[in-house]
């Protein structure tokens, strides 16, 4: 058995036995459905404010299906424990949560608890919610029941034993889930405060950013925003060991988050784009405070690095033959979108690549799925698209083409990468377009 394997049994036996002992303690009552919506309490102030809470939440990133009415439910979630499908979180009264009292949701946003009693899959990141204010959490409320009804029953989760067992999410719970409102830390200025409030909180940034614990929980302490994983992406450390050449300033991290992309590192693809476009809707004063925070991980005294010095240094003489297959790859399918200007040299690219996180991470994971996936649905529409390669190159190809690109930046090559490349052609076939 893989360390792995062992890992997740060894996990699941713990969750039984605990969950076993504490049946008497996890009992949770149901909460009786409410027969109408209280919309006369909800202000139009409460409902906007809600509105943008949501989107910092990416509340209809998960709860909305490909092709699927906003919030309705029923998108798949992979996890290791078999797929979890999201729920109706619409105002319809019978496939929503048309039913729910204030009471009932606040239950389950802060102690994953259904309206009935059972308790939610971590998937949904309720460990995070959990640290909203009562205001905030009142204003989410007023806007989802004021949002369109929409009537569809998702597909029902349905996981293998033991972690079908609803109640022995309780363990998990006494174990991980730490609920109370993020605490001020009166060290720290106020926009410090805000930031940490809203990372920590709605952005729960750390759920991709933070690597996990053979039970699926975020590590904690020296591992937060570390670096986690999430659909075969990896998420960047946010901390000072970010694999970015250049290191982030305050400044980049503004841009990326207003627009999707900053200069000085590359463009947010994969599941980052919905957050990003999420985080383009908050105010400059929220998005302020967020870079704040974040900058508090990392080293505030780094150079900032002279981008188009870097640039030129890594693009200016090819590094390989100009014949090498990686080129003649490249040349015929990228160079058309990925230069800087045709009369320069013959591996001009796009600033933007010669900076890429991606390229330089440790692990050639984002880079493969750019080329597998393309960029799809960029966080603004005037951020271009790049069509998916899947069925246009072989793993062996795509390897080649990125270990060209490695050795042309000044990297090392990737080992084993076309079976990385194959690995994740599988893993992510089903979720492709
Ligand atoms: C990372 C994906 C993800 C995000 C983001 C997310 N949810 Fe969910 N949510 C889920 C999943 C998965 C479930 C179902 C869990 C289960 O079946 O045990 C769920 C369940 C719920 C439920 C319980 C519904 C029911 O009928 O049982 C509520 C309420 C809810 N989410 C509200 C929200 C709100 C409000 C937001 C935004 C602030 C949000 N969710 C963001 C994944 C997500
Ligand atoms: C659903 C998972 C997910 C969530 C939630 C998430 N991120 Fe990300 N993030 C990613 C992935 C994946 C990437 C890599 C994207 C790429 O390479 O294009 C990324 C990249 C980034 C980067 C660029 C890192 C680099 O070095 O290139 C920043 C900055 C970032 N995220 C900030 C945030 C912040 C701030 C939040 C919370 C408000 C957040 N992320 C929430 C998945 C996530
Ligand atoms: C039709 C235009 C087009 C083509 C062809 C194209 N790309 Fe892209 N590529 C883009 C755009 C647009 C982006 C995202 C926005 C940006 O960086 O400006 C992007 C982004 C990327 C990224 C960064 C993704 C990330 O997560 O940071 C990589 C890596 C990449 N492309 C590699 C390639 C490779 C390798 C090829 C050839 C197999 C290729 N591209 C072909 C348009 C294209």
């Amino acid at each position: 058995m893989n360390t792995f394997k062992k890992i997740v049994v060894g996990g699941a036996a713990l969750v039984v036995v605990l969950a076993a002992a504490g049946l008497a303690l996890t009992h949770q009552g149901e909460i009786a459905a409410q027969t109408s919506i209280p919309t006369a309490e909800f202000s139009p102030q409460q409902i906007a404010k809600g509105k943008l809470l949501a989107a910092m939440g990416d509340c209809a990133v998960c709860h909305t299906a490909p092709n699927g009415k906003t919030n309705a439910g029923g998108l798949a979630m992979p996890s290791p424990f078999g797929t979890i499908y999201t729920s109706n979180i619409t105002p319809d009264a019978q496939t929503g949560i048309g039913g729910w009292s204030y009471e009932a949701f606040e239950r389950a946003m802060r102690h994953g608890v259904d309206r009935e009693g059972n308790y939610l899959y971590p998937a949904f990141p309720y460990t995070a919610f959990s640290r909203v204010t009562d205001e905030d959490m009142q204003s989410l409320y007023a806007y989802l029941m004021s949002e369109p009804a929409v009537e569809y029953a998702p597909p029902k989760t349905a996981l293998n034993f033991p972690y079908n067992v609803r109640r022995g999410i309780a363990a998990w719970n006494w174990l991980y889930l730490k609920p109370g409102v993020v605490k001020d830390d009166e060290k720290q200025p106020p926009e410090w405060n805000r930031g940490a409030y809203l990372v920590e909180g709605l952005g729960h940034c750390s759920a991709c950013h933070t690597p996990r614990n053979g039970l699926a929980a975020e590590k904690t302490g020296e591992f937060h925003l570390t670096g986690g994983s999430a659909e075969g992406w990896d998420a960047p450390a946010l901390t000072s060991q970010s694999p970015s050449p250049l290191p982030w300033t305050k400044a980049d991290l503004l841009s990326y988050m207003k627009t999707g992309f900053s200069e000085r590192h590359g463009v947010a693809a994969g599941p980052m784009a919905p957050v990003a476009h999420g985080l383009s809707q908050q105010s400059d004063a929220d998005l302020d405070a967020i870079a704040t925070y974040l900058m508090s991980y990392r080293d505030a005294d780094a150079a900032p690095g002279d981008a188009q010095a870097m640039i030129k240094e890594k693009t200016a003489t090819p590094k390989l033959a100009l014949d090498a297959e990686g080129y003649r790859l490249y040349q015929g399918a990228c160079m058309a979108c990925h230069r800087a200007d045709p009369s320069a040299s013959t591996f001009g690219v796009r600033p933007q690549l010669a900076l890429s996180t991606s390229l330089h991470a440790a692990s050639p994971d984002n880079a493969i799925m750019a080329v597998l996936e393309g960029v799809q649905q960029p966080a603004h529409a005037d951020l271009g698209t790049m069509p998916a390669f899947r069925h246009a190159l072989s793993d062996a190809q795509i390897a080649t083409l990125l270990n060209t690109m490695r050795a042309q930046y000044g990297m090392g090559e990737w080992s084993d990468l076309p079976n990385q490349v194959g690995k994740l052609r599988k893993q992510t076939a089903a979720q492709s377009h």
